[in-house]
């Protein structure tokens, strides 16, 4: 049920951001609405460039989400049905509906217990000789270590990066999606840089990818008369990508105020109770949610601080592989221990970039009081 009281601490509203760049934001749509330039106008490749150079890669092709994004990329490949694609089973489901999109067989690596993310060093015994992409997500903000998975995969496997929540993270100062072959971006509203609609974007270095998915994502059309491969309709729309231009000109200050943030909570909960995701040195996280282990009462905190008007959420409170819609599709069985612990300890509590001090504050002594008064 929406909750009406106004003291009520949502996990991540969005609206304050909103508030924070609206004069912008309204110049921005307003220019699009008057231009009378709706799709693939001046916006789109302006956006696609300015990204992708923010990122560090060469090319940029916007679609229609970050689903798509991960559809065109792996599309692009050419694979055959069955061909395999390690990824984790700890994501938002997109990951796995975007392999099972193309008839590719998901296997799933199990995760860092601390990090959350991929076991990397567990990917070299799922290899066999279908596997031909790995799909690391760089989950909560925080960044798989691409260049290790490199050296563990070799150079015939592709590495897609999942980038739906890492938008200017990195790793050893180079950024999360100009690490693998291809990455892909999700514009989704919540997200470090979101629009207000759907929206997504491929990014790599390699011009032939880039120029197949260009081609595809607008029915493989050369003109308005000739088609030259079979191909989809999925674009970013130039209203999307003239906000998103704004958006990304106050990116890396958002990220700036979210680390703030996360530093401060992190000296304010106790580890004992509630234990923050861990980063490793070298990773510069950008923290899209602010995630903790509580491997004791997790469900009875959660009702705790709802009921004094603060709201958390689980991500993800099973593994993918438990979902009932690919289990048909799996070509063996997963050992995922640690996934299936941490689903059941894992809470996000609530975190946004416009998150005042005090709220944080609150929230942090609420969940001190919780945990001091039942011990
Ligand atoms: C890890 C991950 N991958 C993919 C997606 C899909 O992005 P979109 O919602 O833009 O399709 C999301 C976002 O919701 C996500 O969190």
């Amino acid at each position: 049920m929406e909750k009406l009281n106004p003291e009520y601490i949502m996990r991540c509203p969005l609206v304050p951001q909103y508030k924070m760049y609206e004069d912008e934001i309204k110049r921005a749509i307003e220019t699009v609405l008057s231009s009378g330039h709706y799709i693939n106008g001046p916006n789109v490749s302006a956006f696609e460039e300015e990204f992708s150079k923010y990122i560090g890669c060469k090319y940029g092709v916007g679609v229609n989400s970050g689903t798509d994004a991960l559809i065109m990329a792996l599309w692009s490949l050419d694979l055959n049905k069955g061909d395999e694609v390690i990824t984790t089973p700890f994501t938002f489901f997109a990951t796995c509906a975007a392999i099972r999109q193309l008839e590719l067989t998901p296997v799933f690596v199990d995760i860092n217990p601390d990090t959350f993310l991929m076991d990397i060093e567990k990917v070299g015994a799922l290899i066999s000789p279908k596997t031909r992409v790995v799909l690391p997500v760089h989950l909560f903000g925080n960044v798989v270590d691409i260049p290790r998975l490199r050296e563990i995969v070799g150079k015939e496997i592709y590495i897609i990066e999942d980038c739906a929540q890492s938008h200017g993270a990195s790793i050893a100062g180079r950024r999360a999606g100009a690490l693998g072959d291809m990455s892909a971006f999700s514009f989704f509203p919540s997200k470090n840089l979101g629009g207000y609609g759907d929206g997504g974007m491929v990014l790599t270095d390699n011009e032939a990818f880039a120029n197949t998915i260009r081609s595809r994502r607008t029915f493989g059309m050369k003109n308005k008369d000739v088609f030259m491969e079979h191909g989809v309709n999925t674009r970013l729309d130039e209203l999307q990508a003239g906000i998103l231009r704004v958006k990304l000109r106050h990116l890396n200050e958002m990220n700036s105020r979210r680390k703030a943030l996360a530093s401060h909570y992190g000296g304010l909960l106790n580890p004992d109770y509630i234990k923050p995701q861990k980063i490793e040195n070298g990773v510069d996280a950008v923290y899209h949610v602010y995630s903790c282990k509580c491997p004791d009462r997790r469900d009875e905190l959660a009702g705790y601080l709802e009921g004094n008007g603060i709201q958390t959420n689980v991500y993800y409170t099973s593994a993918i592989s438990d979902q009932e819609a690919y289990k048909k599709y799996y070509s063996r069985k997963f050992d995922l221990p640690i996934t299936n612990q941490i689903t059941k300890s894992i809470i996000s509590i609530p975190f946004y970039a416009e998150m005042k001090l005090s709220t944080l504050e609150h929230v942090a002594g609420s969940i001190n009081h919780y945990f001091s008064n039942i011990r």
